[in-house]
């Protein structure tokens, strides 16, 4: 893409999505844009698809007490058709031209969020992490395991862009699936919103060692009032429960909403664990492995143990130019791994398979957070060796769960 096409392909960007060029999106993705990792697919001079890569980097299943490792990710963004050119194979070849040019730059995973959750699995990415949201009454809750109170200050957001960031990159490795975020994520964070669908300004109260990002959502007097927590980071879940008490002690509030990890430890501190509502169970970074050693051994495993597995190919797999290439992490594979590091290469041919699985569901265990026992139960993993499939989960488990709260 020329930089000169910029908003050309935001203006053909918002055509899939059903939305609309105002201010909001022409700041954003000027300021988030690569541009010579953004794709126009063009039909007479027109743009009629979209599709772009941002640099990042996610935290991996680290060791109890210690920071979560990190690898770079490509992350995938802006994917869309134009709906005239729909089913022709648009998003087929732009996949092949990003994930080509992420292994050229050698990032060993790609990641998104998906849209629809039936697109990307046919390209080799597995549902990864997910969030549940949830939600709280403020007035009646009680709470029988407090915290103590932090000693937190509502920070302007030029305060906040000096506190919050560092804070972030801190906070963020303690869990895996958190992606990074740069200058222009913050600032976004940080400008007032102009869109009344997003509901009020964002406000910010922060320690030294935690921070609780709210605003409350759209609605009329007549309705509820309801407070939503953007962000919720502390170092210890102590901090993170006095942030929770926090937020419950906003007066004008019925009720709190906020996506959080599937294991938030908040429940069992409320003397009615039930009130604290699942409301929905979403995924959140989908995975796609492109270079298998690299990403199994960037990550840390918490016990001992050796699997000799055989990866699938996804059943798309293209290169730039859209001619079908063998997929790069397929093929079999032996992972030795413990607390101190881990090996991974190619079996050799007297090595025998105990597992086999597709590479979607590989990406899907590369977090932790996503059992192979039950995708074995749904038939996308079979066992070959008895034992081998219960080894395989407890290697690739972790705890803390993963989150990804960070959209791109
Ligand atoms: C999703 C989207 C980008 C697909 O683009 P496309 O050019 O029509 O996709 P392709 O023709 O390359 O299809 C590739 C394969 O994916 C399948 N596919 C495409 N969109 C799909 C969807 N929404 N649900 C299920 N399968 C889908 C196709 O059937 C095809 O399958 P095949 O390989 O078995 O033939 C397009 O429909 C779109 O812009 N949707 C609205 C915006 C959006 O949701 N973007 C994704 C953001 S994460």
């Amino acid at each position: 893409m020329r930089s000169g096409d910029l908003d050309e392909w935001i203006r053909s960007l918002v055509v899939p999505f059903l939305a609309q060029v105002d201010e909001e999106s022409l700041r954003h993705w000027r300021a988030h844009l690569e541009v010579e990792r953004a794709w126009s697919v063009l039909d007479e001079g027109r743009s009629v698809g979209t599709c772009c890569v941002l640099t990042r980097d996610v935290s991996l299943p680290g060791l109890a007490d210690e920071p979560c490792p990190t690898s770079a990710m490509a992350a995938i963004s802006a994917v869309g058709v134009h709906a005239t050119h729909r089913r022709q194979g648009l998003l087929r070849r732009m996949m092949g031209a990003m994930l080509a040019d992420a292994m050229d730059r050698g990032e060993p995973i790609a990641g998104l969020f998906a849209s629809e959750a039936s697109i990307y699995g046919r390209f080799g990415f597995g549902w990864a992490t997910s969030s549940v949201r949830l939600t709280l009454p403020r007035r009646t809750t009680r709470i029988t395991n407090r915290a103590a109170d932090l000693d937190l200050k509502l920070c302007d957001p030029e305060e906040a862009g000096q506190h919050l960031p560092k804070l972030f990159a801190r906070l963020r490795l303690g869990r895996p699936g958190q992606v990074d975020r740069n200058e222009p994520y913050w600032s976004d964070m940080f400008v007032p919103r102009t869109h009344p669908s997003r509901g009020s300004q964002r406000f910010f109260a922060a320690c030294d060692e935690g921070y609780v990002s709210y605003r409350s959502l759209p609605g009329s007097l007549s309705e509820p009032t309801v407070l939503r927590v953007d962000d919720l980071f502390g170092a210890t879940p102590e901090i993170e429960a006095g942030l929770w008490q926090f937020v419950l002690g906003v007066d004008l509030v019925d009720s709190i909403v906020a996506n959080r990890p599937v294991d938030e430890p908040f429940r069992w501190r409320l003397e009615d664990p039930r009130s604290l509502a699942v409301t929905a169970l979403n995924d959140s970074l989908w995975i796609r492995i492109l270079d298998v050693p690299a990403a199994l051994t960037s990550r840390r495993y918490r016990s001992e143990g050796s699997l000799v597995f055989e990866v699938e190919p996804a059943p798309t797999w293209v290169n730039a130019d859209g001619e079908p290439e063998p997929d790069p992490a397929a093929g079999r594979w032996v992972l030795e791994a413990g607390r101190t590091g881990s090996s991974c290469r190619r079996a050799l041919a007297s090595e025998q398979s105990e597992l086999r699985l597709g590479v979607a569901d590989l990406g899907s265990a590369l977090l932790g957070g996503q059992d192979l026992i039950s995708r074995s139960a749904a038939g996308r993993v079979q066992q070959l060796v008895p034992g081998s499939l219960l080894r395989a989960d407890t290697l690739f488990e972790t705890r803390p769960l993963p989150f990804s709260s960070t959209g791109f």
